[in-house]
C-alpha cells in the first residue's frame, strides 16, 4: 500500500504550488485536489506556453497522470467546463467526486453583495462565491455534484431554497434564478460533466491499495486557513494538510511526505494583517520583479519579507518534511534582504503567532543581497550570500529546504 505525497501552501497563497505540483506530477500516477474552488490560480510555464489552472489538478499537463477533484472542493460547473476546454481527451484521466459541492452563479452574487455591504471591512475575496458555497455546505443546504445527474429534482430543490430565503436575498439584491433557465443550465452541466462524476473516495482507497504514486495538491495557503489563518481574513476551507484527509476521504496514515511551498519573500492578496508587508520602494520592487499580480483576479499582490514566525507556525500545523523555496530570483539585485524573525506584541517580543496578527509589529534581521540566481540549477552555483540566506532560513524554521526554484520554468529547479 502506498502513501500519498502532499503539497501545501505555507504563506498566503500563490507561493508557486502549481510549478512544484507540475514538476512532481512527472513522477506520480495521480494528482488530487482536496479543497478550495476556482478562487485558486495555479500557474504552470512549459517552454513558451503558460497555463492558469483554477480547479483542474496541475497533473493535467502530464499526459500520463490521472487527476481527481475530491469531495472537499466546491465546483462551479460553468467555470469548470470553460477550464476543461483548454485540454483534449480528459475522459479516463479526470474524475470528479460526486460529493463535491456545487457552486452556482448566485453564490458569486451573494459573495459580492456581502463584500459591498461590508465596505471598508471587506475581506477582499475573489468574488467567486467560495464563502457562500462552503456556507451552504456547512449549513446543510448545499447541493452535491451527484445531484447533477437528476436536473429536475435539483432545480426544484434550488427553487425551494430561494423561496424559503427570499427576504434575505431581496435585501442583498440577489435575484432568484429563473426556473426553466436553471433547468436548462443544469441539464447542460449534466451532459458535459456526468462522464467524469464518480465515487472518488473508493477510488482513492483503490489506488493507494494498488501502490500507485499519488500526489495531493493543496490550494491557497496556511495563513488563509479557516481555523489556522488570520480569521476572518481567510478563505472558507481547510487549506492545511489535515484538509487532504477530509477532502478526499483518506486517513492520516495514508499521507507520506509533506512538501510545504513558500516564497523566498512574502505576498498576500486581499485584506487582513500582514506583519512583514513593505509599503515602500522595496515592496514595489518585489511586486515588479516577481510579477505579483493575481492569477485569478489580476489584483496587485501586497509584498513584503519572509516571515519566519508565521513559517514556523505553518511548518508545525502541516507537518512539513521539506520546504520548497520559490522565486529566489526575485530577490536578485537587492542590496539587503530582510527577514521577520520575531513579533513585537503588547510590549514584548514573541516568537509565535498570537490570536490576532493585527496588533503585531515585525522585528527584522537583515542579510546581504546578491547579484543573480535566476536560472541557476545547482545549490553550489548559487552566490555565496544566497546560499547563506537559505541556510539561515533553514535554521530559523527548523526544516530542510529541499527544493529551490529560480524561475517559472519546470527545469529551473534545484533539488538538494
Ligand atoms: P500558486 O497559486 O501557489 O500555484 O502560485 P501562482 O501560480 O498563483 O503564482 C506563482 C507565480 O510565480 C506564477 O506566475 C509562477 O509562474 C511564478 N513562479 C513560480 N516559481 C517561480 C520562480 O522560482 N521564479 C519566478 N520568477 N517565478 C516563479
Ligand atoms: P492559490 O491556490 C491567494 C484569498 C483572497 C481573499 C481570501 C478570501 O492560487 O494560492 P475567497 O474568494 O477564497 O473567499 O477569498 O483568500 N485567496 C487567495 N489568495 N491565492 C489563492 O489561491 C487564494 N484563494 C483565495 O484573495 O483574501
Ligand atoms: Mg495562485
Amino acid at each position: 500500500m502506498s502513501k500519498a505525497d502532499l503539497i501545501v501552501g505555507l504563506q498566503w497563497g500563490d507561493e508557486g504550488k502549481g510549478k512544484i505540483v507540475d514538476h512532481m506530477a512527472q513522477t506520480h500516477d495521480y494528482v488530487c485536489r482536496f479543497a478550495g474552488g476556482h478562487n485558486a490560480g495555479h500557474t504552470i510555464v512549459i517552454g513558451d506556453k503558460k497555463y492558469a489552472l483554477h480547479l483542474i489538478p496541475s497533473g493535467v499537463l502530464n499526459p500520463e497522470a490521472k487527476n481527481i477533484v475530491g469531495n472537499g472542493v466546491v465546483l462551479s460547473p460553468v467555470d469548470f467546463i470553460k477550464e476543461m476546454e483548454q485540454f483534449e481527451n480528459l475522459e479516463g484521466r479526470l474524475f470528479l467526486s460526486d460529493k463535491a459541492h456545487i457552486l452556482l452563479p448566485y453564490h458569486a452574487q451573494i459573495d459580492q453583495a456581502r463584500e459591498r455591504l461590508k465596505g471598508d471591512k471587506a475581506i477582499g475575496t475573489t468574488g467567486k462565491g467560495i464563502g457562500p458555497a462552503y456556507g451552504d455546505k456547512v449549513a446543510r443546504v448545499g447541493h452535491r455534484l451527484g445531484e447533477l445527474l437528476h436536473p429536475e429534482k435539483l432545480t426544484a430543490k434550488i427553487m425551494e431554497f430561494f423561496a424559503i430565503n427570499k427576504p434575505v436575498f431581496d435585501a442583498m439584491g440577489v435575484e432568484a434564478p429563473q426556473e426553466s433557465q436553471l433547468l436548462e443550465e443544469l441539464k447542460h452541466y449534466k451532459e458535459v460533466l456526468a462522464p467524469f462524476i464518480c465515487d472518488t473516495t473508493q477510488m482513492m482507497w483503490e489506488i493507494l491499495d494498488a501502490d500507485k504514486k499519488v500526489l495531493l495538491e493543496g490550494a491557497q495557503g496556511t495563513m488563509l486557513d479557516i481555523d489556522h489563518g488570520t480569521y476572518p481574513y481567510v478563505t472558507s476551507s481547510t487549506t492545511v494538510s489535515a484538509g487532504a484527509c477530509a477532502g478526499l476521504g483518506i486517513n492520516p496514515k495514508d499521507i507520506g511526505k509533506v512538501t510545504g511551498i513558500a516564497k523566498a519573500y512574502c505576498t498576500r492578496v486581499g485584506n487582513g494583517p500582514f506583519p512583514s508587508e513593505d509599503f515602500g520602494a522595496e515592496g514595489d520592487k518585489l511586486r515588479e520583479n516577481g510579477h505579483e499580480f493575481g492569477t485569478t483576479t489580476g489584483r496587485p499582490r501586497r509584498c513584503g519579507w519572509f516571515d519566519a514566525v508565521a513559517m514556523r507556525h505553518a511548518v508545525r500545523v502541516n507537518g512539513v518534511d521539506q520546504v520548497a523555496l520559490m522565486k529566489l530570483d526575485v530577490l536578485d539585485g537587492f542590496d539587503e534582504i530582510k527577514v521577520c524573525v520575531a513579533y513585537e506584541f503588547e510590549g514584548k517580543q514573541i516568537d509565535y503567532v498570537p490570536y490576532d496578527l493585527e496588533d503585531v509589529k515585525a522585528v527584522y534581521k537583515t542579510f546581504p543581497g546578491w547579484d543573480k540566481t535566476a536560472g541557476v540549477r545547482t545549490f553550489e552555483a548559487l552566490p555565496e550570500t544566497a546560499q547563506s540566506y537559505i541556510l539561515a532560513l533553514e535554521e530559523m524554521i527548523g526544516t530542510k529546504i529541499g527544493i529551490i526554484s529560480t524561475s517559472p520554468e519546470r527545469e529551473d529547479t534545484i533539488i538538494r
